[in-house]
């Protein structure tokens, strides 16, 4: 397994925010420009437009990042650059290196959905679910952050699945991704009556994701409360921990209607954006003592 090779400062501030930043210089050289320099690589051309389903190349990656983020090391996963990821033959699509949890905001959630775990109850979590699995990442950092727990992802896309398993392969990550629907997944685990879940929701945002109003959970693709729902009702009685994934401009009657499934649940938001552009979790707890 990588070692973690990214650093982060964390700040906790007031209201909950971690400021996190990459420990990597943002470095600007070395990246082809090898299409038109009208081509703006966005999150329209990769996640709607024609990149949405093709495999970037490392050029592509780094422009990604420059282009919508100033940092051509944007989309830093499993604890290594794009430059590093890629000679190790890690790819990925168009739409996955949007929709990833790149390793500077994985890395912070992952520290602390495993830090608000273990002070809730003094025992360990004995598996980590990812319903949304992508490109792996996040469930990797939750991985590392729960030893000894069984790390599975769910991803429905057959190209997305597929790349994902070969790169987790490639560097023998401890995680599990299966190509199946989640809700077919969470059904056929094979649990124990002493088990406890930590789960983390991101589905796709789609259009649920509004410039102006932000991200309402209520029309993401599956609604999050939805598969909360599932979640809760595949493992009850026993303990589950829920991180969803939230935008720092979040529709708030929706924030609060997911809030309501749970016994109890706090909103942690990570400053590794520039202002307006972070994410942010609802961590919530049904059992969990
Ligand atoms: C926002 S991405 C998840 C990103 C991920 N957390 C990561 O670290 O890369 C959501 C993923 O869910 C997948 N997906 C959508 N519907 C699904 C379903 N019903 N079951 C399983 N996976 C699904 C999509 O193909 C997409 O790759």
């Amino acid at each position: 397994m990588p070692s973690d090779s990214v650093s982060i400062e964390r700040t906790h501030e007031s209201n909950g925010v971690v400021r996190c930043m990459a420990g990597a210089a943002l470095g600007h050289g070395g990246v082809r420009r090898g299409r038109s320099v009208t081509d703006r690589y966005d999150r329209a051309l990769l996640l709607s437009g024609p990149k949405r389903d093709v495999v970037l190349g490392l050029w592509e990656v780094q422009r990604y990042g420059l282009d919508s983020y100033g940092d051509e090391n944007y989309v830093s996963l499993y604890g290594m650059q794009p430059a590093e990821w890629h000679a190790r033959g890690v790819r990925v699509l168009g739409r996955t290196a949007v929709e990833c949890t790149r390793d500077v905001l994985a890395r912070a959630i992952a520290q602390d959905v495993a830090a608000g775990a273990a002070s809730r109850s003094h025992r360990p979590a004995t598996w980590v679910i990812d319903p949304f699995a992508g490109s792996g990442n996040t469930l990797h950092w939750l991985a590392h952050h729960l030893p000894g727990a069984r790390a599975i992802g769910f991803e429905l896309d057959a190209q997305v699945s597929d790349l994902t398993r070969r790169n987790v392969a490639a560097l023998g990550l401890a995680i599990d991704v299966v190509r199946r629907d989640y809700r077919e997944g969470l059904a056929a685990l094979s649990t124990a009556d002493h088990d406890r879940f930590v789960v983390f929701i991101a589905p796709p945002w789609g259009r649920a994701l509004d410039p102006v109003r932000g991200l309402d959970l209520r029309s993401t693709e599956p609604p999050v409360a939805d598969v909360v729902q599932r979640v809760v009702e595949s493992f009850a009685p026993r303990p589950v921990l829920c991180a969803i994934q939230l935008y720092e401009q979040s529709d708030a009657a929706s924030v609060r209607e997911v809030a309501r499934l749970f016994d109890a649940s706090e909103v942690r938001m990570y400053a590794c954006n520039a202002p307006g552009q972070n994410h942010g979790i609802l961590l919530g707890e049904r059992n969990w003592s």
